[in-house]
Parts: structure tokens; sequence; C-alpha cells
């Protein structure tokens, strides 16, 4: 999801912070214009949120633009949401007074998105009432107020006035951004996807199974579920949690998911098999625990169904996506996938690369679609690889 984030920085000993904050907002995917006023420059350089940021600062009203567009007016149009951390006294008294005389503030009066405000300032300054009338203000014009904390100030105080700490910033964002809608947009989707491993039992005390930690699949559906989706987790025996909205059906065996998946075909419109179903189960499970003899066991092992070659052949108009765990012939194998299960399009990942497939929090894949187009990555966290995917889904959606 390339959700336009421009985030406003003013002048006040928190600023730094709205760097931890940027970053975190990147690995969701968004991108960033990031403004900042003159006295925000005296506490922290354009450089720093250059870094961060990925894209030019901008700091200067009348300094030459990097387009021909008038910069504030396209960069309202173009944003999602403002984010304004943190938002000084003056940078409140100004907006709600009207006054626009730098880049920032005409930017926001120019801005129809939603409008988010983090204050923080000294204690005696954040209770002043000019500063509160000021906040109800701009409360009463639709914008919001990320409430600062209590505790030590820079200043020495004690007192409410601190920067909230970014993670919470960030997800406080969030959840405003999603009562609104804004970044809701795969809202009326069902979306079935499968995590984690499956395990084939052999006996009462050992089984079959590999190294899915059900990341992959976890991290797709917490983002179909912010984007508003309404989703079904079919999920392996892994130590994750979701979010509360998201349906989650616990199986063990590539037998169970089997019957899951089947279940919940018809109500879904997308589905996205993350999980690594083991292709094999022990033709016999022994009742008893098998004892060891002194020679070799031999066990023979009996072939799974392909949960996702026959949700090919029922497709109809699902959008089926596939991931392809290789080793070797990544792309060769990848295609082979596509075309014997039907799929509109394919997740490669090489299993023995550094960063990729199993375990870790980041993932380094390929799509590549049933038309053939190829598109590679670089390594990038689970979470962001995630909303890649969906952003491909929705390219294949039907509205
Ligand atoms: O869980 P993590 O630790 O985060 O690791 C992520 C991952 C490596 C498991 C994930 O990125 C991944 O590659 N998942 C697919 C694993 C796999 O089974 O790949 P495959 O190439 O063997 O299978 C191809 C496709 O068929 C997959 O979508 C798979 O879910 C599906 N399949 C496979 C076997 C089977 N019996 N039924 C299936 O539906």
């Amino acid at each position: 999801m390339k959700k336009h984030l421009v985030v406003g920085i003013t002048g006040g000993i928190a600023s730094y912070k709205a760097l931890d904050v940027i970053s975190r907002f990147k690995k969701l995917g968004f991108i960033f214009n990031v403004i900042m006023t003159e006295n925000a420059c005296k506490f922290v350089t354009p450089l720093s949120f250059q870094t961060i940021s990925g894209n030019y600062v901008i700091t200067d009203m009348f300094s030459e633009s990097k387009s021909w567009e008038v910069e504030h007016i396209e960069l309202s149009k173009k944003a999602d949401a403002f984010l304004i951390v943190p938002a000084t006294a003056n940078f409140i008294g100004k907006v709600a007074s009207g006054i626009a005389d730098d880049m920032l503030t005409t930017a926001v009066m120019a801005a129809k998105c939603p409008i988010i405000l983090v204050p923080s300032m000294n204690t005696n300054m954040y209770e002043n009432k000019i500063v509160q009338n000021n906040l109800n203000t701009l409360r009463g014009y639709g914008m919001e107020v990320i409430e600062p904390e209590e505790g030590l100030l820079a200043c020495g105080d004690h007192g409410k006035g601190k920067l909230p700490e970014p993670a919470d910033i960030v997800n406080m964002t969030l959840e405003i951004l999603n009562s609104k809608n804004t970044l809701q947009d795969m809202t009326g989707k069902k979306v079935l996807i499968t995590a984690g491993p499956t395990i084939e039992a052999i006996d009462p005390v050992r089984y079959i199974t590999n190294h899915s930690s059900g990341k992959m699949g976890y991290a797709l559906a917490e983002a179909a579920c912010r984007r508003g989706a309404e989703v079904v987790l079919v999920s392996g025996p892994v130590n994750l949690s979701c979010a509360e909205d998201i349906k989650k059906v616990d199986i063990r065996s590539t037998d169970d998911m089997y019957e899951a998946v089947n279940h919940y075909f018809e109500w879904a419109d997308v589905i996205i098999k993350a999980a690594a179903p083991s292709d094999f189960r022990p033709a016999i499970f022994q009742n008893s625990k098998i004892k060891k003899n002194g020679s070799t066991v031999n066990i023979e092992l009996t072939q799974n169904p392909d949960i996702l070659m026959e949700l090919g052949q029922k497709k109809s108009g699902k959008i089926l996506v596939g991931f392809a765990a290789e080793t070797d012939h990544v792309i060769e194998h990848a295609k082979e996938k596509i075309l014997k299960k039907n799929l509109d399009f394919i997740v490669a990942n090489n299993v023995k690369e550094s960063g990729a497939g199993f375990k870790g929090d980041t993932n380094i894949i390929k799509i590549i679609e049933s038309n053939g187009n190829i598109t590679q990555y670089d390594i990038k966290s689970k979470t962001e690889v995630a909303d890649i995917i969906l952003d491909k889904v929705k390219e294949y959606t039907i509205e």
C-alpha cells in the first residue's frame, strides 16, 4: 500500500523523535514528504529527514520548486494525511488563527485530507487556556489531536506536554486513519490466507514438519485486515497471535488445511497461500510409539493433496495467489507452478538466500504474473512484502 503522508516538523525539542516515527511508517510501506519550519531546522537537520524519508525535504516557501506545480497545493492534493509532529504552541496558534505564512501552514491550509496534530511543549504552555482554546478550535475544524503524555520534560518540569513514544504515535495515527477509512482500500473484500507449517504425525510422539514460522502469512493477514478486508487465516501450529478482527482457524495437518481452505473457498474473493503444507505424510500412523530396535527404521511416505492445485481447478473469478519456496532455478520452477496451479500470480522466494524465506522478519521476493511479467524486490520486512502483494492483488481486482 503506497499511502502518502505529509509529515510537518515544527521547532520543538522533541523534533528528533519524528525521525523514528517516519522510519516506522516507512516499514509499513508509506511514502513521505517532509515539511520543516525554519525553527525546526534549528533542532534537527533537513538532511536527517531527507535520508530517513527517502525524499527531498521542503523548508522554504520560496525556494526553487522541484517541479512546475505549485508545491504546497500539489502536496496537499497528493497527501492521504498530514501528521504534524511535534506541533508547537506557535504552530497551533497560527493555524487556529488562519495564518498561512510559511510552507507548512500554507500546505495545511490547502489540505482536505485528515490532519493529525501531536502537540509537545512545556506543561504551563500546554495548559494555557489560549493553547487549549486553539486546540479546541482546530478539533472543531475536524483536525485530530494526539494528546501529549505526562512526564519529565526537557525544561526540567514534570507534567503534561511530553511527546508520546514514536510507536504509540504510529499506532494512534493508524487508528485515526482507519476510523476515517483513509487506509481501508480493501473494504468489502473477503480474503482467505494460509500461514505456517503443517505437521504430519508418525506416531503419538513424533511428526514431520518444516521451518515455516507463519510470519509471512500472518503479516499478510494483518495487512489485509488493516486495509479493511474481511480476513480468514488458516494457520498451522505457530507461536504468533493476530488482530481480533481476523478469523483464525487453527489446523495441524495438510488434510486439516485442505478441509478448512475448501470450507471458506466459496466465501473468498481472494486466496493467498503463504503456508508451507507438508507434501508428504507417513502412509501409516503407528498407534504406539515406535521402539528402537538397533537397526534402520523405514517410514513410508504418501503424498498429501496439493491444495492450491485443486483450488486452481475450480478458481472461476477468484484471485488466486501462490507462493513458491525454491532453492534453485527460482523463476523456472515458479513459472511451472503458475501454470500447473492456474494462479494469477506467484510470489517466489529462494529459501536458501540470507534474509529470505523461513523464520526471519524479512523476505526477498519476485512476483511472477500469469502474463509473464516479473518484478524483483530488494530485501524488505515481511510487513512491507505483505503490502506489496496486496497492492498487486488490487491490480487484479475487478470492482
Ligand atoms: O512462515 P515463514 O517462516 O514466514 O516463511 C515464509 C514461507 C517461506 C513459508 C513463505 O514465504 C513461502 O514460500 N510459502 C510457500 C511454501 C511452500 O509450500 O511452497 P511450495 O513451492 O512447496 O508450494 C507452492 C504453493 O502451493 C504454495 O503456495 C503452497 O502453500 C501451496 N501448496 C503446497 C503444497 C501442498 N500440499 N498444498 C499447497 O497448497
